[in-house]
């Protein structure tokens, strides 16, 4: 086969977000725009030459000519083999976990997560480092540079490569390893759950749940642990078939937009528990019956019991991680429990040095992320997973268990509202100017409120040193409050605004009430204090969480 080299000029704003390089599907289908940055990565990853590289995406439209395309431009640039999900897929988490049984050199995930998906939506594509989570920024920004002035990149002239049949063949000297998608990851899962004690829960006439995939990529990894290996009954994952454009709707695992589960939770007649995960199976929402479980209480909740769990209660779990704007929920377990707790930037990638030094067995953030060491990246399944085995040896409801938690630890009141589709310049500038007067703040009373710091977040990673600047601007009271604003870095439309909010109560019977009645004082503040109306034009968040 003929290896062909093609001119090409760089393209502009190929620097990976948050979470890799998103953008429309049409920027990605213009000639060379994937090619550029996939030859930018074997640019810059020398370890790939020779090595292996695992492939795979959450069946979102373009998955399937994106990894047509990788696949020639690997076997041209030298790469030994490379490990392909069945039909090119394969769940964020369970790359992670293939990457590092096999040793890989790194990973490709073609995916835009929760981002809608079809030809007017998203794509996007993400390099993963050869301990199976997303690159760091170094990298990342190496990958950037690259693209800015490369050009030309080798591809194969071949065939269309059968991506359908699981078993080995050549691709020139490379070798393609078709494999079934599940396999593995559910292997994985079995070293860490007790599955026969979570089999009892989900055959048992008293408990019934339901899972939503969202028609994205869970579908094919929850029919195969939850139904047909753990015995749940059929039809206990909805939305089970991944589609290309997640059947229009919008992959995300939030009371929003799963709110199909969340009704059916509802009612004295609603299900024990639900559970849904988004477009490429990292995120997780955990739902009891008429109970939500907010993202950071759970994962203060599993660091709590971790020692019921088989695949944790061996190991002393030295500590936990939470990205900033996360409730300080996990702080408070890990206070009483005697473990450290980090506090990282946004973006899973901040979380891998930590995993990698082992320093901490859990982590998670707001944005329906928690994970363990067991991959590099934030797993959704494997949280509902830990969520059943929970529910199997407790056998109290998910409402008890939160509660108790609660009355244990106290109560972090949480809420996150999202402005999107903000003027861009609008948003840079409420932020700068916000930025400007935070000298200003402490001391200040608003509504009863005093500020005790107001700051611009900045991290220095533990193990390498690195210093991440301008990672949210918090404003933190004298009573534990806090209010955090910052800009999304994976949106591909204008800017979003977030502003997290978060309240601690001790008090067991002040723990109970809605949470937007007791968020509604510290809303206003923060409307007011950034602006947000004037500023954004925007009397109302667009979704809030
Ligand atoms: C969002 C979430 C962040 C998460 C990322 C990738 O990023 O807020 O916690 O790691 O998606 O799933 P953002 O859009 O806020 O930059
Ligand atoms: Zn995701």
């Amino acid at each position: 086969m003929q290896i062909v080299k093609i001119d090409t000029a760089p393209f502009s704003e190929q620097r990976p977000g948050t979470s890799g390089l998103r953008k429309k599907v049409r920027i990605f289908q213009q000639p060379h725009y994937l090619e550029n940055f996939v030859q930018s990565i074997f640019d810059t990853q020398q370890a790939l030459v020779g090595g292996t590289l695992v492939v795979g995406g959450d069946g979102r439209y373009y998955n399937r000519e994106a990894t047509q395309i990788i696949l020639r431009m690997a076997a041209a640039n030298g790469v030994a083999c490379v490990i392909v999900g069945q039909g090119g897929l394969l769940s964020t988490p369970a790359l992670s976990c293939l990457v590092r049984k096999y040793n890989a050199q790194g990973g490709i995930v073609l995916s835009a997560s929760h981002n809608p998906g079809g030809p007017d939506e998203d794509f996007g594509i993400k390099f993963n480092a050869a301990n199976g989570g997303p690159a760091a920024e170094a990298v990342t920004e190496a990958i950037y540079q690259r693209t800015t002035e490369i050009n030309g990149y080798q591809t194969l002239e071949s065939a269309e490569i059968d991506l359908d049949h699981i078993g080995a063949s050549r691709l020139d000297g490379m070798q393609i390893q078709i494999i079934d998608p599940v396999t593995d990851y559910a292997a994985l899962m079995q070293t860490l759950f007790d599955f026969d004690c979570i089999r009892r829960l989900l055959t048992s006439s008293h408990f019934r749940m339901r899972f939503d995939a969202m028609h994205a990529i869970t579908g094919v990894y929850a029919t195969r642990i939850l139904e047909e290996m753990l015995g749940a009954p059929a039809g206990t994952v909805i939305n089970s078939r991944p589609l290309p454009d997640f059947g229009g709707g919008h992959p995300d695992p939030n009371l929003v937009h799963a709110h199909e589960l969340v009704h059916m939770t509802q009612g004295h007649n609603g299900v024990d528990f639900a559970a849904a995960s988004d477009g490429d199976g990292d995120r997780n929402m955990i739902l009891g019956q008429n109970f939500f479980v907010t993202p950071s209480d759970s994962l203060a909740i599993i660091a709590a019991n971790a020692h019921l769990i088989p695949g944790y209660q061996q190991q002393k779990i030295d500590g936990v991680a939470r990205s900033m704007p996360t409730s300080q929920a996990v702080d408070r377990v890990a206070d009483k429990l005697g473990m450290d707790c980090f506090e990282t930037p946004t973006g899973w990638k901040f979380f891998g040095n930590l995993l990698d030094a082992g320093r901490i067995t859990f982590c998670g953030e707001e944005s329906f992320g928690t994970g363990s060491s067991h991959v590099r990246e934030k797993d959704g399944l494997w949280a509902v997973l830990f969520w059943l085995n929970l529910l199997a040896v407790k056998q109290q409801s998910v409402a008890t268990i939160v509660q108790d938690h609660w009355r244990e630890f106290g109560r972090n009141y949480y809420t996150r509202h999202d402005y999107e589709g903000v003027d861009k310049a609008a948003a840079t500038h409420l932020m700068q100017d916000l930025r400007n007067r935070l000298g200003s703040l402490p001391g200040r009373q608003m509504q009863g409120h005093t500020v005790e710091y107001a700051d611009d977040f900045a991290y220095t990673d533990p193990i390498d040193n690195s210093r991440s600047e301008h990672q949210g601007l918090r404003v933190g009271f004298t009573d534990g409050s806090r209010i955090i604003y910052r800009l999304s870095g994976t949106g591909t439309q204008g800017a979003t605004l977030r502003v997290y909010l978060e309240t601690y109560e001790a008090t067991p019977e002040k723990q109970q009430q809605a949470t937007a009645s007791v968020m509604a004082p510290l809303v206003s503040i923060a409307q007011e204090l950034a602006q947000i109306v004037q500023k954004t034009g925007r009397d109302n968040p667009t979704v809030i969480t």
